[in-house]
C-alpha cells in the first residue's frame, strides 16, 4: 500500500475530536419538530449489551454522528447514558460500553431540527422511568399527544418528538401491564413515519417499522433490531427483514413478528454476504479513500450483471412510451449521464428528474410510463416519494441501488444491484462509477451502436489514474486557501463536472460550482480573475476544440486552470493526464482524478472526508 501522507496528518483523535468540536460549536439549528435521520440498535441476549451496542452505532454513524446513547435494563431499571458527539467521543467521555445488562437499546442521530444537546439526544425515557426508546423517522401527530399526556400528569424532558413514543408506551402499559398489548395501542395512535426499538425495565424489547428502515438480526447468542445490517454484521450473518407495518418482540431465546394488529406473521431469515462483515477501513485511513481505491474492483464487478437483469431492464424501457429517470445528489448526476447515453445511442426519449421536485414538476406518469431510479442506498425519501407518484399513476418502477434489501428495490418490478459492497463513506465515490457501469451496459443493450464498455481496460485505467495521487495531493495543497473553484464540461462532461463539484463541496467545503464552458460569456466569466481557480475537463474528443476556447477565456482573465485531459496544453498550470479511451468512455475514468482532488482538499482543511458535516449517507426524510 503506498504511503499516504493523512497517516502523518492524522494523530487520529486529536484532530478529530477539534474537528468535531469546531462542527458542534458551528452547527445551530431552529427548535421545532426533531425529525431525524439516525441509526438505531437493539439487543436482547446471553451477553452484556453496551459494547455490543456501541460496536453496533460505530459502524453505522454514518448515518448520524451528532449525538449518541445507551440504555440497558437491569436489576428492574433502566441506565442511561448519552452525551453530544462521535460515538467514539460519547464513549471516551461517559463510558457507555460499561453499562451493566443483557438488553439494551442505542441511537446516532443527525439533528435536522432541535438543538444537537443532551436533552435531545437518545435513548428518551418515559416519565416514570420504566421504558426508554431510540427512534428514527418523524411523528407527525407528536403535538397533540404530547398535549394529551401532559394533561395525564406525564413529563417531558427534551424538545423532540421521538420522547412522545416512551410516555404514549408508559401510559399503555400502565393501563395493560402487559408490553406487547401496550405496543399494539401505541402503534394505533403514532402517526408519520417511523422505526423505533423500546425496552421496558423489567427487560422486555419491542421492535416496530413503518415507512423505515428496521431489520433482525438473529446471532447466537441472542437478537439485534438494526436500522442498517452494519449494526449487526459482526455478530451474525443471518437477518429478517421486517416489512412496513410490523413489530418484533425479542427477548434472549426468542423472537415474534406480529403486524400492528398484533396478528403473528411467518418470517423468514435470510443470509447476508459476508463482504458486508468487512466493511472496515482495513489498512485506509478514512472509509472514502478505500472506497475510492476500490473501483477498479468494482466497476468489473457491476459491469458484471447477468446478461438476464439486462435483458429484463431493457425489455422494460423498450415497451415503455414515457421513459423517466431520477435520483438525488450523486445519482441525480450518474442519471442525467444515463439520459444523454439513452438519447444519444439508443435515440430514446428519456426525461430526467431531480427527485426532490418531482412533487412540484408537471410529469405525467401513466401505465406506459417507466421510470429507472437510481439510489445507492434505496432509502432517499425524495427517491421513494417519486416513485411513489409513479406507481400511484400506474407506471412500472425500476431501480438501480446497492441495497438490495432497501425500501426502493422493494417496491421495484425489476431492481438490479450496483453490487460494490458497502459504502460508508458519505460522499458517493465507488457507487456512482458502477451506476455508471451499468447505464453504459444497458444502453449497449438497448442499441448495439455503443460498444460494450471493455471493464478490464477500464479498471486498468484507473489503477494507473490511483497511482498518480501524490500530484494531486499537491495540487489539493495549493488549493487550501481558495474559496471558489469553476468546474467546466462541455456535452457528456458537464455531468461529470457537476458531479465532481458536488464532491469539492461536501468533503473540502469549497464552494464549487459547475456549468458547461458555452455558458461562460453568457455571465459565469464576470466571476474569472487572478484569484479564480478553473477545472476544465477537456479530453480529446468532440468536445475538445470547444472548451479549449473557454479555457482561453478563463485564462485570459487571470485564472489558474486545472486541465483532465490525455492531451498535454501549456494552457494548463496543473495537468491531470487522462489515458486516451473511446470517447463515449470518458466519464467512467475522469471522475476518479476528481474524487482524489476533493478528498485531498478536505484533508488539506483538517475535514474528516468519512463525516462532512451537516451530511448523512442515506437522506430518508424530505
Ligand atoms: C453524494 O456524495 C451524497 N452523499 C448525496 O448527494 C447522495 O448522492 C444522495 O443523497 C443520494 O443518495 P442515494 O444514492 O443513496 O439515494
Amino acid at each position: 500500500m503506498h504511503q499516504l501522507s493523512t497517516r502523518q496528518l492524522s494523530s487520529k483523535n486529536d484532530w478529530e475530536e477539534d474537528i468535531v468540536r469546531k462542527i458542534l460549536a458551528a452547527f445551530k439549528a431552529p427548535k421545532t419538530l426533531d425529525q431525524h435521520m439516525c441509526s438505531i440498535l437493539g439487543y436482547a441476549g446471553s451477553s452484556q449489551a453496551a459494547p455490543l451496542l456501541v460496536e453496533g452505532l460505530r459502524r453505522m454513524e454514518y448515518r448520524g454522528y451528532d449525538s449518541a446513547g445507551v440504555a440497558t435494563s437491569f436489576m428492574d431499571r433502566i441506565l442511561v447514558k448519552k452525551g453530544v458527539g462521535r460515538v467514539f467521543e460519547v464513549n471516551n467521555a461517559v463510558n457507555l460500553d460499561s453499562l451493566p445488562g443483557d438488553v439494551g437499546i442505542g441511537h446516532t442521530r443527525w439533528a435536522t431540527h432541535g438543538k444537537v444537546n443532551e436533552a435531545n439526544a437518545h435513548p428518551h425515557l418515559s416519565s416514570s422511568n420504566g421504558i426508554a426508546i431510540v427512534h428514527n423517522g418523524i411523528i407527525d401527530n407528536y403535538l397533540e399527544l404530547k398535549r394529551e399526556l401532559s394533561l395525564s400528569g406525564y413529563t417531558f424532558r427534551s424538545e423532540t418528538d421521538s420522547e412522545v413514543i416512551a410516555n404514549l408506551l408508559q401510559r399503555n402499559y400502565d393501563t395493560t401491564r402487559d408490553f406487547k398489548k401496550s405496543m399494539i395501542t401505541t402503534l394505533s395512535q403514532l402517526k408519520g413515519k417511523y422505526a423505533f426499538i423500546a425496552i421496558s425495565k423489567d427487560g422486555g424489547l419491542a421492535a416496530a417499522r413503518f415507512q423505515e428502515p428496521l431489520m433482525i438480526g438473529v446471532g447466537k447468542h441472542g437478537y439485534f433490531a438494526s436500522s442498517d445490517i452494519l449494526g449487526f454484521v459482526r455478530n451474525t450473518d443471518e437477518v429478517v427483514y421486517l416489512d412496513n407495518g410490523q413489530f418484533a418482540m425479542l427477548s434472549s431465546k426468542a423472537i415474534s413478528i406480529s403486524d400492528f394488529e398484533g396478528n403473528p406473521t411467518p418470517h423468514q431469515i435470510t443470509k447476508i454476504s459476508k463482504e458486508f462483515a468487512d466493511a472496515d477501513k482495513s489498512d485506509y485511513v478514512h472509509y472514502t479513500l478505500k472506497e475510492i481505491y476500490e473501483q477498479p474492483i468494482t466497476i468489473l464487478r457491476a459491469g458484471g450483471m447477468t446478461t438476464r437483469e439486462l435483458d429484463w431492464l431493457a425489455a422494460s424501457i423498450v415497451r415503455s412510451k414515457n421513459v423517466y429517470i431520477t435520483g438525488s445528489g450523486t445519482s441525480f448526476n450518474a442519471a442525467l449521464i444515463g439520459k444523454y447515453l439513452f438519447s444519444k445511442y439508443a435515440r430514446i426519449k428519456i426525461e430526467s428528474l431531480i427527485s426532490s421536485e418531482t412533487q412540484f414538476s408537471p410529469v405525467y406518469f401513466d401505465s406506459n410510463s417507466i421510470l429507472i431510479a437510481l439510489s445507492q442506498s434505496g432509502e432517499s425519501a425524495d427517491v421513494l416519494e417519486t416513485a411513489n407518484i409513479a406507481k400511484d399513476s400506474g407506471a412500472e418502477v425500476i431501480s438501480i441501488t446497492n441495497v438490495m434489501t432497501s425500501s426502493l428495490a422493494h417496491m421495484s418490478s425489476i431492481s438490479v444491484s450496483l453490487n460494490c459492497g458497502p459504502e460508508i463513506g458519505v460522499a458517493a465515490t465507488k457507487s456512482f462509477t458502477s451506476q455508471l457501469a451499468i447505464l453504459y451496459k444497458l444502453t449497449n443493450k438497448l442499441c448495439g451502436v455503443l460498444d460494450a464498455p471493455d471493464f478490464n481496460q477500464i479498471s486498468n485505467n484507473i489503477s494507473k489514474l490511483l497511482l498518480n495521487y501524490s500530484y494531486i495531493q499537491q495540487i489539493a495543497s495549493e488549493l487550501k486557501n481558495v474559496s471558489d473553484i469553476y468546474v467546466l464540461g462541455n456535452g457528456i462532461h458537464q455531468y461529470v463536472a457537476m458531479e465532481a463539484s458536488l464532491k469539492l463541496k461536501e468533503l473540502s467545503y469549497i464552494h464549487a460550482e459547475s456549468f458547461p464552458g458555452g455558458e461562460l460569456k453568457h455571465g459565469p466569466l464576470a466571476l474569472i480573475d487572478s484569484n479564480a481557480y478553473v477545472v476544465v475537463i477537456n479530453p480529446g474528443d468532440s468536445t475538445y476544440a470547444s472548451m479549449s476556447t473557454a479555457t482561453h477565456e478563463v485564462k485570459a482573465r487571470g485564472a489558474k486552470v486545472i486541465g483532465i485531459s490525455n492531451i498535454p496544453n501549456e494552457i494548463y498550470d496543473y495537468w491531470m493526464p487522462l489515458p486516451t479511451v473511446d470517447e463515449a468512455f470518458y466519464p467512467l475514468i475522469e471522475i476518479v482524478p476528481l474524487q482524489l482532488l476533493a478528498y485531498y482538499s478536505a484533508i488539506e482543511r483538517n475535514a474528516n472526508p468519512d463525516y462532512p458535516r451537516n451530511l448523512a449517507k442515506s437522506v430518508t426524510v424530505k
